[in-house]
């Protein structure tokens, strides 16, 4: 059977699984990476951010949202009023997929199949945590966790309930989607516009942990 499952120890702590996930051959992603990067955060943390895979930066140093969309997501958080102790960063894909140009390691979207044969890591790292809230950065991880019909545009900014499609332990109370901080990176002459949204929409979430 394909997929992570097997690699998933069951009743493991998040330390447990970020050693776990090692291991994990679950699809063909970890082949040319350094390491999967698990999430990383305190398991009291009342907000979960879910991204979609580690950057460049986050497969060299292991830890998730260290690279340029990481620094910016800090920033939105902090001028939202998060506390960044206060999350738990991960990802729905534990290992960078890129292909290679020259030196370089470009960024490509995982597909439906990578982001199925990852989802258990998710799913275990739901069972260790008790989150109030989840803001879900992007349409990857939107995708996973609303269906394949989930356009970022039409539901960014709206506290909606944890779908049933997607069960995991300790479901959280609502669940926030926005837009990725990579996609305001990319957005060029419209970013401070992209960024003020990513913001607003952290606002809202700031709002509803109050
Ligand atoms: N983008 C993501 O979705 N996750 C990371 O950890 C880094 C960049
Ligand atoms: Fe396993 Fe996920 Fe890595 Fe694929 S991307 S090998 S399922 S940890």
């Amino acid at each position: 059977r394909p997929g992570a499952q097997r690699w998933v120890p069951e009743g493991a702590t998040l330390p447990q699984l970020r050693e776990a996930v090692q291991e994990c051959r679950g699809c063909e992603l970890w082949q040319d990476t350094t390491q999967a990067v698990m999430g990383d955060g305190l398991p009291q943390a009342r907000l979960v951010l879910l991204g979609e895979q580690p950057g460049d930066q986050e497969d060299r140093q292991g830890k998730p949202f260290v690279g340029p969309a990481g620094r910016l997501l800090v920033q939105a958080l902090d001028e939202a009023g998060i506390d960044r102790a206060d999350t738990y960063r991960t990802n729905v894909v534990k290992h960078f997929r890129f292909r290679g140009r020259g030196k370089q390691r470009i960024h490509q979207t995982p597909n439906q199949v990578h982001v199925t044969a990852c989802a258990p890591w998710l799913a275990a790292e739901f069972t260790q945590l008790q989150p109030v809230g989840v803001v879900v950065l992007g349409g990857t991880a939107g995708k996973l966790v609303f269906g394949s019909a989930f356009r970022v545009g039409e539901m960014r900014g709206s506290l909606t309930d944890w779908p049933e499609r997607f069960p995991v332990a300790n479901a959280p109370q609502w669940v926030l989607p926005t837009t990725h901080p990579s996609a305001v990176l990319r957005a060029e002459d419209q970013r401070e516009a992209a960024y003020s949204g990513l913001v607003a929409d952290l606002r809202i979430a700031a709002e509803a942990l109050r």
